[in-house]
């Protein structure tokens, strides 16, 4: 298949264009800088609406997971980045997607568990109402804008990411240092939900996504056991052999991260995957413990 990626260079993109290569597929990526032009790359400038449109005609599906990277203080630009990438990103891809003459048969689109907000031991599916809160409100915005390319034909599959697991980046990356030197523990309560995901399922649901043509509108991206950060915590110090007896306060980790340790760190959503697996995706890690031993291998 002739797929095409955007934000191929992150966590995720990564590792998604190395699987599909391998896989024979031919791959494109949508890119922010002309410097190294190459047939495989199409360039694309999301503030001042430009694209390479011409070079979209031919492609049999599009994965779009471009976004600027939510880690970080949450001051006013930041948010209007993480906004303004996401939606405006996708509106223009849409726009040109829908705008061919070929168009590409399925749009796979990234989105995030964020789109649940804080709420507690609820079963979170797909058919649950949106969160509050800046990420709730991104995402709701991030996946209404995929929207109008159904109306082209296009099949539409919003795929809502839990925490991504992988020793390479990310959230796992980030806690793997106080961990490994003892400093680790609970946040917070340690009753908050943490609904994850190893990356490994991540390209395997993204595979699945292009793939099954039954497969439309938001899916949950988790593994199939979420856990507490309580639990989160008891496994990681037993993975690392390391003690997790030092819990960081709620107040410690708003001073530490702001208002993002609220939406990520601190938020709960306890969310289903039954939706993605019923479709016959059959995850490699359910179990947080092997998935881990496996990651940080
Ligand atoms: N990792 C997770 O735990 C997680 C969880 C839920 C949802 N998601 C979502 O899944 C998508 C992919 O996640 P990821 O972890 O691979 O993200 P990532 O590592 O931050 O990579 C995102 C990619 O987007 C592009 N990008 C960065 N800033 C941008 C900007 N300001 N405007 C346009 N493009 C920009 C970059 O690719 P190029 O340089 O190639 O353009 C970057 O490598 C993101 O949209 C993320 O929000 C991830």
């Amino acid at each position: 298949m002739n797929i095409l990626v955007s934000g191929s260079t992150g966590l995720i993109g990564s590792d998604l264009v190395a699987f599909l290569t391998n896989k024979g597929h031919s791959i494109k990526r949508l890119v922010r800088s002309k410097a190294a032009e190459s047939k495989d790359e199409i360039y694309w400038d999301i503030d001042s609406e430009t694209i390479e449109a011409q070079k979209l005609e031919g492609l049999d599906a599009v994965v779009h997971l471009a976004g600027e990277n939510i880690a970080g203080r949450w001051t006013s630009a930041k948010k209007a980045r993480i906004r303004d990438s996401r939606i405006k990103g996708t509106r223009l891809l849409r726009n040109s997607l829908s705008e061919l003459e070929r168009r590409p048969k399925v749009l796979v689109s990234a989105s995030a568990i964020g789109y649940y907000g804080d709420r507690g031991d609820e079963v979170l599916k797909e058919t649950s109402e949106p969160g509050s809160g800046f990420l709730a409100d991104v995402c709701r915005e991030w996946e209404a804008t995929t929207a109008a390319a159904t109306q082209k034909g296009i099949r539409v599959v919003n795929l809502r990411f839990g925490i991504v697991l992988s020793p390479k980046g990310g959230a796992l990356n980030k806690m793997l240092l106080p961990f490994k030197i003892g400093a680790g523990g609970i946040v917070g309560s340690g009753d908050q939900y943490w609904s994850w995901v190893a990356l490994d399922d991540v390209i395997g649901a993204i595979e699945h996504a292009i793939t099954t043509e039954s497969l439309k509108g938001p899916m949950n991206v988790v593994a199939p056991n979420p856990v507490t950060n309580r639990e989160f915590t008891r496994v990681i110090g037993k993975v690392l052999s390391r003690p997790t007896i030092l819990p960081m306060p709620k107040f410690a980790a708003r001073v530490a991260l702001g208002e993002m340790a609220d939406a990520l760190l601190l938020a709960s959503a306890r969310v289903d995957s039954s939706k993605l697996r019923s479709s016959g995706y059959e995850f490699q890690f359910s179990d947080l413990e092997e998935a881990l031993r496996h990651l940080l291998d």
